[in-house]
């Protein structure tokens, strides 16, 4: 067993684990955050998406030993001091969630996407920066009118504070 030390939503966390320990299980199972899901076992869908030091990463292709001494964000840190982010607000607008099942991926994916590309983003860049996710009750229309919704709101609070 190999001792994990990350940060995660802001807090440090510890865990003892095996080396084969794939990050998404030391999240859910040691962390005890199973907001981060599991949907495959191919490395496809998505549903597994955090943040790594600041980039989105799908937390079933990486071992927790190697993400060792890094700074995580999961769906339970998105939200600041019992407000909503704007891309979950926005996805509760617009029902941009069926079963939910994807939804927390698909959130962390679009965070990453507007923090990288946001402003600018259009449906077809939006659909580009979602082909990692999938959304088996193809909600997808809603999702892109969420995203986009959210990047719109966000850049309007940014010009705001300039
Ligand atoms: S569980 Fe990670 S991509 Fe499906
Ligand atoms: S809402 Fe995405 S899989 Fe159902």
């Amino acid at each position: 067993m190999t001792k994990v030390t990350l940060t995660v939503n802001g807090r440090t966390m510890s865990g003892e684990c095996e080396d084969r320990t794939l990050l998404v299980h030391f999240i859910r199972e040691k962390l005890g955050l199973t907001g981060t899901h599991v949907g495959c076992d191919t490395t496809q869908c998505g549903a597994c998406v955090i943040h790594m030091d600041g980039h989105s990463v799908k937390s079933c292709s990486i071992l927790a030993v190697q993400a060792s001494g890094s700074t995580i964000t999961t769906i339970e840190g998105l939200a600041g001091q019992g407000e909503l982010h704007p891309v979950q607000a926005a996805f509760k607008e617009h029902h941009g969630l069926q079963c939910g099942f994807c939804t927390p991926g698909m959130v962390m994916t679009a965070v990453d996407l507007i923090n990288r590309e946001g402003g600018h983003l259009t449906e077809e860049t939006v659909r580009a920066g979602l082909e990692g996710n999938i959304c088996r009750c193809t909600g997808y229309h809603n999702i892109v009118k969420a995203i986009l919704a959210a990047d719109a709101e966000i850049a309007g609070s940014r010009q705001a504070a300039e």
